[in-house]
């Protein structure tokens, strides 16, 4: 049975609209992943967004639970459960059905589709519900509901936001199976397995932890795929199942490795990890030594280190994409679609820690041995940062041990260098924590962008922050920090859009706005004071000087993503991008460097585009409308957002918040100034359009100018060519007057034989000693030459005893080099030209004695 399409029919057929996996990074700066269904839905439970027209919803999501509130990356593969990344199937209610038919549904699914005996079926509900006992007894007899507290019957996404009590359905896997002292309902052993988790949705927690009532009761179910998978095939473990053993069996076969009890937890570990490392990776997050991608790192790592105890020594991961593919690439397309890109960036990670893996073992296994107690701290930290082991895998390496780590003297370690690090940083506000802003949003509410229409507003200053985003009444001349207008024309950096520059004034004062950027929700533009004083409440002018050329490089930067589909291929994907006034950036994935060729043609066609005059909308629609119009997605856009579509005639149509021009003939021209690698698997274009082209093609211009004049020629290629006509007559002519200054080569008879035996300073000595061995019936001839630090010794023998080979392995040395050769011709080299002269006497005696 396909259980995914099984569940999505059944709730489809209930009247739920069926909502594709949103991405597994939100754009929610309170969650690290998405962890679990309904965070596409949050902003409709409480009530931030309208409810959308069908108020029912199903989905089957992919979650990553390996960092923040939820994370399970200790566990996986030390239980039966646990995923770093695993699918959860949902059905959803905003303010339509509650518990009554959450409970009822979710009894038919499992009882009818899945079939799944009555027998076996156990709930657990919160025990203040006495609604959900009421109606749980219409379905399974009394005894089989159980109450427990808050911890296990409470649900909650995060510290913030939608929450209630929740009811749990269990699957009994048999006392003959289990039969621990843990295998009772809510104990620690495998027996009673929690299959769906139906959350009512009656609560919003806010910052303080009050629990507020929402504006309408909802419901949340979450049932993890990989366990009902599991349950249907009869396995106790959900990694004994079809949709990971392929993985498993396809890893025993590069390991070359029988499974045993002792070594299966790492096949676990590896099938789990390479399933939400491939994920991450086709949904854009990059390896890092921060943020989620240091979570990717840790992730590929832990898994490289199963792979090390298994007895693989080398990149081994990207070898399973394939099997993953199989199994997964069909319903998730990006898996099928960036295969190659994936592997390209596992190979190049695990690549990067196969470096140091083996001294860090080596190191790790010292420590161990002296280690009776607690790992030592300094030792993690040198794991850490020498050679690249995440603390956690230290920490995995050390489970079976039963050590812990100095985590204190580890984390002073850290603190002293993120601070090392920091001295030279500047406060951006990055780093502030939420609750900073939250307090000024709570006070203040949101203030309006309204720079799409213009770039001039007269505007309230509401707040006045300082450097450091204290709030303070006024800023003075030459003071710099920043001001929230109530009715901002500034646009806030984002989507890869820089932030508006431009003045504040009104009358006799002055301020420059240096930046504007978005902390949370609210526009903050970045001032100096350059005249009299700032002060909270004021009326004042507000003034956007950068935009116009912002928007040519930014709506330039659309025209390039669809030529770029159009000359490479549609599976090349924005990897980020940056848009100035000045120039524009363009990362995309795509395996090869592009070709000059291919380069020309993009810049062609991107042109064509521009001359068209085609000119853009905007319009914002709900974010299935805008799939449906084929708008190239971003990451981050929730279910029942609204996104706005920026639309060049259908040429190019993508979800942007951009500002952009009014028709591509605006752009005005386009170039690309360099095309580069950014990591494997990513290319870059640099380009640049509107003022700035008219600025580089001038640049270009100019430099011609000049070379006509150097080179004193209106046509400069025949006027370079000239030059390099010259060059190589004056390097003839140099050969010949050189060879010509050549002091006489000494020479002398030995009996009947021509001896040479000098030092030549120029000239070309393998062909001298060609030139004397065409001119002599009996020779020996030895030169040498100095070459800066070096010498180059050249022997040849012709009719006589002497052996040029033996010659050379004797005199080579005193020149602190070696080398050999025939008996009638031998070369070497020597790197201390010092004793070039007693090289040469020798050389003379050594020929004296053999003749
Ligand atoms: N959101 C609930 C969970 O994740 C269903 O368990």
């Amino acid at each position: 049975m396909d259980v995914r399409k099984e569940y999505l029919e059944f709730f489809k057929s209930k009247g739920h609209e069926v909502i594709s996996s949103m991405p597994l990074v939100p754009d929610d700066p309170t969650l690290l992943f998405t962890n679990a269904g309904m965070v596409q839905f949050k902003d409709i439970f409480t009530g931030a967004v309208p409810t959308p027209e069908n108020k029912t919803a199903t989905s089957c999501q992919l979650c990553v639970r390996a960092g923040g509130k939820h994370n399970d990356l200790e566990n996986v593969g030390y239980t039966a459960r646990h995923h770093t990344l695993f699918e959860m199937l949902g059905n959803f209610s905003f303010g339509d059905y509650f518990k009554k038919d959450a409970i009822a549904y979710a009894w038919e699914f499992i009882t009818k589709n899945l079939e799944l005996p009555i027998d076996k079926l156990w709930v657990t509900i919160h025990d203040s519900d006495d609604e959900a006992f009421e109606l749980w007894k219409n379905h399974i007899s009394e005894d089989r509901i159980k109450r427990f507290g808050d911890k296990d019957n409470f649900w909650s996404m995060g510290d913030t936001g939608a929450c209630g009590p929740c009811s749990e359905i269990f699957y009994d896997q048999g006392e003959e199976n289990f039969n621990s002292d843990e295998d009772y309902l809510g104990g620690e052993g495998d027996r009673f397995l929690e299959i769906w988790n139906l959350v009512f949705m009656q609560y919003e927690r806010d910052n303080e932890g009050n629990l507020n009532p929402l504006p309408k009761p909802s419901i949340d179910t979450g049932m993890g795929l990989e366990r009902v998978v599991a349950i249907k095939e009869g396995k106790f473990n959900n990694f004994d199942s079809s949709l990971f053993m392929p993985l498993i069996t396809k890893t025993q076969e590069l390991a070359n490795k029988k499974i045993t009890n002792s070594n299966i937890g790492s096949f676990r570990v590896i099938a789990d990890h390479l399933r939400a490392v491939s994920f991450m990776i086709s949904q854009g997050i990059l390896f890092d030594k921060e943020g989620r991608g240091y979570v990717l790192r840790r992730i590929l790592r832990r898994a490289v280190r199963h792979g090390y105890l298994l007895g693989l020594k080398e990149p081994f991961l990207a070898k399973l994409v394939d099997t993953l593919d199989d199994l997964m690439g069909s319903h998730y397309t990006a898996i099928k679609e960036q295969k190659e890109y994936i592997k390209e960036q596992i190979t190049l990670e695990e690549a990067r820690f196969f470096k140091t893996i083996d001294s860090g073992m080596s190191l790790f296994e010292e420590e161990l041995k002296k280690t009776k107690e607690k790992f030592s701290g300094e030792i993690a930290f040198k794991l850490y940062d020498t050679f690249g082991f995440p603390l956690d895998l230290t920490q995995d390496m050390l489970r079976d041990k039963n050590l812990d780590i100095d985590i204190a003297k580890f984390e002073e370690l850290m603190n002293e260098q993120r601070t090392k690090a920091k001295a030279a940083w500047k406060g951006s506000g990055d780093t502030l924590a939420e609750g900073d802003f939250k307090s000024l949003l709570e006070k203040y509410g949101k203030n309006e962008f309204v720079g799409y229409e213009k770039t001039a507003q007269t505007c309230k200053i509401v707040s006045i922050l300082d450097e450091n985003f204290k709030e303070v009444e006024q800023l003075k001349k030459g003071d710099e920090g920043w001001v929230m207008l109530d009715k901002t024309p500034f646009y806030a950096q984002s989507g890869g859009q820089c932030g508006d520059i431009g003045i504040i004034e009104e009358e006799s004062h002055i301020a420059e706005v240096l930046d504007t950027k978005k902390f949370f929700d609210l526009n903050l533009s970045q001032v100096k004071v350059t005249n009299s004083i700032l002060k909270i409440n004021e009326t004042l002018h507000a003034v956007v000087v950068n935009r116009y050329e912002v928007a040519k490089h930014h709506s330039a930067t659309h025209l390039l993503q669809t030529a770029l589909k159009m000359v490479l291929g549609e599976n090349v994907a924005q990897a980020g991008s940056l848009n100035e006034s000045s120039r524009l950036r363009f990362d995309f994935t795509y395996a090869k460097a592009m070709t000059n060729e291919q380069i020309k043609e993009v810049q062609d066609l991107v042109n064509s585009m521009i001359a068209r005059g085609i000119a853009s909308t905007t319009e914002e629609l709900p974010i299935e409308e805008a799939k449906k119009k084929g708008a190239i997605a971003m990451f981050g856009e929730k279910y029942g957002d609204k996104v706005r579509v920026v639309d060049f005639g259908g040429v190019s149509v993508e979800f942007c918040g951009g500002t952009h021009v009014r028709n591509t003939s605006d752009i005005g021209s386009f170039y690309i100034t360099k095309e580069s690698g950014v990591s494997a698997g990513v290319r870059r274009i640099e380009a640049v359009c509107g003022l700035a082209a008219i600025n580089y093609t001038n640049e270009i211009i100019n430099s011609y100018n000049h070379l006509q004049v150097e080179v004193k020629n209106q046509d400069v290629l025949a006027g370079v060519k000239k030059l390099k006509d010259q060059i190589k007559d004056l390097k003839k002519e140099l050969e010949v007057a050189q060879n010509q200054s050549q002091a006489p080569i000494k020479e002398e008879m030995i009996n009947d034989t021509k001896v040479v035996v000098d030092v030549v300073k120029n000239g070309d000595i393998k062909k001298i000693v060609d030139d004397l061995k065409n001119a002599n019936e009996k020779l020996a001839v030895l030169l040498l030459q100095p070459k800066g630090e070096k010498v180059m010794i050249v022997a040849g023998c012709k009719n006589t005893t002497v052996k040029a080979g033996d010659w050379i392995k004797n005199i080579a040395p005193i020149v602190g080099g070696g080398g050999g050769g025939r008996p009638d011709f031998a070369q070497a080299g020597g790197k201390d030209v010092s004793k070039i002269d007693e090289a040469k006497v020798k050389a003379l005696e050594f020929v004296k004695a053999q003749l």
